[in-house]
């Protein structure tokens, strides 16, 4: 049977159909399956893809390189310095010439239009490892991690606390719009995804019987919620001035005890990573000393608890991601 992913890129979760993320999803759950069984054969020997990064990762670099590996590739990473692209070289330049050299692009930064432009021009699929729009392929681990929990997706009361118009509310958004999710952001209104996304969501939505809702009251977004889901409050690339301002914006929205505890009795707890939950780093060190906060958008209480699974998450990155690479770079799935 012929492969429809062959040659497709995934820059937004939007790219895929219903049915398509369905399929993705259950690739990457056999995968997860013969990792732990040994089975791989790796069916992609011998391609080369090239990993772009202007911004700094742990979870998606890794899950690239070890997912290529596993499937028999090699890899190049181009981190934030040392290649021509940007500085000397247009994004275009470096579409084509990349496109020579590889069978596939992953890429992350900052602008959506530079994964749309690597695509356009390197003529192989391109995966967008996150930009400050959307972060895809973080949406298909949470799914994965959500269907291995709960057995389903379709009519999840799935809660997402704090900047609900960053790459991860917009495609939590996107994603729950997509496959019959009842999606709540809770955040402050000035924390709200574009309304032109919300009603491109709500039509998706209505054809998957999934629900969107905003709202800025922490106590009715969290009830009756399966998932309990937050992300940082300042993302990669802004600029640390906004700190401040997000802490008295988000403080209310704090993922702690009262808010599980409002959720349904099995709810759990999720988060991309990475998290400010205590003092063990630099920035979290910084913040305390600030502000006198020693967790953030989650309480360490909350994160080490037993409803967490945010390491579930965390490594159904290497699965979903291996998926993603093999169903378009692969001939038969
Ligand atoms: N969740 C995620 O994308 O993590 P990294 O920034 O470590 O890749
Ligand atoms: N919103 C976060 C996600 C990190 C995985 C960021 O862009 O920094």
């Amino acid at each position: 049977m012929e492969n429809k992913f062959k040659g497709r890129s995934f820059l937004t979760l939007l790219d895929f159909t219903k049915n398509e993320i369905t399929e993705l999803l259950s690739l990457s759950i056999k995968l997860k399956k013969e990792k732990a069984e040994h089975l791989s054969d790796k069916p992609l020997f011998g391609k080369n893809v090239v990993l772009l990064f202007e911004k700094d990762s742990t979870r998606t670099r890794c899950a690239f390189e070890v997912g290529a590996y596993d499937l028999g590739m090699q890899v190049t990473y181009l981190g934030p310095t040392g290649s021509q692209m940007g500085k000397k070289e247009s994004i275009k330049d470096t579409a084509r010439v990349l496109g020579r050299m590889f069978d596939g692009i992953e890429y992350r930064g900052y602008k959506q239009e530079t994964v749309e432009i690597l695509s356009q021009y390197s003529k192989v699929p391109v995966w967008n490892g996150l930009t400050d729009k959307y972060h895809p392929t973080q949406i298909l681990a949470d799914f994965q991690t959500v269907l291995e929990y709960f057995g389903h997706l379709e009519g999840i009361n799935f809660a997402y606390f704090g900047d609900a118009r960053n790459n991860m509310g917009n495609s939590l958004m996107i994603g729950s719009a997509i496959m019959g999710l009842n999606f709540k952001a809770v955040a402050p209104k000035s924390l709200w995804p574009e309304e032109s996304l919300v009603k491109k969501c709500r039509i998706l939505a209505k054809e998957s019987g999934g629900t969107i809702l905003l709202t800025e009251d922490p106590i009715l977004g969290s009830k009756n919620a399966d998932v309990i889901y937050t992300d940082v409050w300042v993302s990669m690339g802004e600029p640390e001035a906004v700190w401040e301002e997000r802490i008295k914006l988000l403080l209310p929205y704090q993922v702690n005890k009262k808010i599980m505890k409002n959720a349904k009795n099995s709810a759990v707890f999720m988060h991309c990573l990475p998290a400010f939950h205590n003092e063990e780093t630099a920035m979290g060190k910084t913040i305390y000393e600030k502000y006198g906060l020693s967790s953030l958008e989650v309480t360490e209480e909350v994160f080490e608890s037993n409803q967490s699974v945010v390491f579930d998450e965390a490594e159904n990155r290497l699965h979903t991601i291996k998926a993603v690479m093999y169903a378009t770079l692969g001939e038969n799935l």
